[in-house]
């Protein structure tokens, strides 16, 4: 299965490397090429992923470029380029070095990808996205950035090993910023449609729910340089098969409102339903007052960071 003709992956770091890795074996496009202004990175693990092709039987052709005209004709982007934190860094830490990165790559697809549906994965990831979207005038629909679907799964982790059920059976949604003020949606968490509170207690629930949203911040703090990157490219494989398949998914990705959840003129993590034209809509779900009062305040997170940006020099 060829769905897509080309995939532009920004940044031969961990993420990137990973996710070319994962997009070749998924046989989902014709071509990945893996971008990173560091000479021979992207060429060096493009040409290792390709080597694996005999044994994985893939098709995707994997290819390394230093130069930014490699994202011409783009049917997907991944924006993955910037710093990552280091142990006791926020997210928003990394807002006006990898804004003025995101920058450039948002030009060269406004001039060489105009078609494209974009993924941005660079933190603050809600920021970026509203962002990239800005400096690319692509449409709304077509950039959104991957948040909810990694810190959901971290959560459906959590909780499947606290139950010893598989993984997969858990499911819900993390909404809001991907940050300290995300919000598990617990009213809408189940076990295969067990709700999350016939099975554990308050206390347990709320333990799991701190450790999610410390869940980037784990790995770091173990890792001590760079940050997770298994999962985050798994939740962006994820999106880019539900694009490349024209899946109609229901997932929760940073997406910009207009007027949902009454905020508009902001990018944030909400569910929505996910095409091969990008965010096909976003899904209203009924949040309780305390949900709502904890999106709200997800909400303010991000614009305040935004509003950082619009002062910063460009
Ligand atoms: C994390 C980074 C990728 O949550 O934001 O691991």
């Amino acid at each position: 299965m060829t769905a897509l003709g080309k995939v532009a992956v920004l940044g031969a770091g961990n993420i990137g490397g990973s996710l070319a890795q994962r997009l070749a074996e998924l046989d989902i496009a014709r071509e990945v090429v893996l971008v990173d202004i560091v000479e021979g990175l992207p060429q060096g693990k493009a040409l290792d992923i390709r080597e694996s092709a005999p044994i994985l039987g893939f098709s995707t052709r994997v290819t390394g470029a230093t130069s930014l005209d490699a994202v011409a004709g783009a049917d997907v982007v991944v924006e993955t380029a910037g710093l990552a934190r280091k142990p006791g860094m926020s997210r928003s830490d990394l807002l006006e070095k990898n804004a003025s990165i995101v920058k450039g790559h948002a030009e060269a697809v406004r001039t060489s990808a105009p078609d494209a549906v974009v993924v941005v994965v660079t933190n603050p990831v809600d920021v970026m996205t509203y962002y990239f979207r800005q400096v690319s005038g692509l449409a709304p629909a077509r950039v959104f950035g991957e948040s909810g679907t990694l810190d959901t799964a971290r959560f459906r982790t959590f909780v499947a090993e606290a139950l010893h059920v598989a993984p997969r059976d858990v499911t819900g949604f993390v909404l809001g910023t991907h940050g300290d003020t995300m919000v598990p949606i617990l009213s809408l968490t189940s076990v295969s449609g067990v709700p999350l509170s016939k099975l554990l207690t308050a206390e347990r629930i709320a333990a799991l729910v701190e450790r999610t949203k410390q869940g980037g911040g784990e790995i770091v703090s173990l890792l001590k340089t760079g940050s997770a990157f298994y999962a985050p490219t798994a939740a962006q494989a994820e999106l880019v098969t539900a694009i490349a398949t024209d899946a109609h998914r229901l997932v929760p990705v940073a997406a910009h409102l207009h007027g949902e959840f009454g905020e508009k003129d902001v990018c944030i993590g909400v569910p929505v339903v996910l095409g091969r034209q990008g965010v096909e809509r976003v899904v209203e779900v009924d949040l309780t007052p305390a949900e709502r009062a904890a999106f709200s305040a997800s909400v303010e997170a991000v614009r305040s960071d935004l509003a950082i940006l619009a002062k910063a020099p460009a």
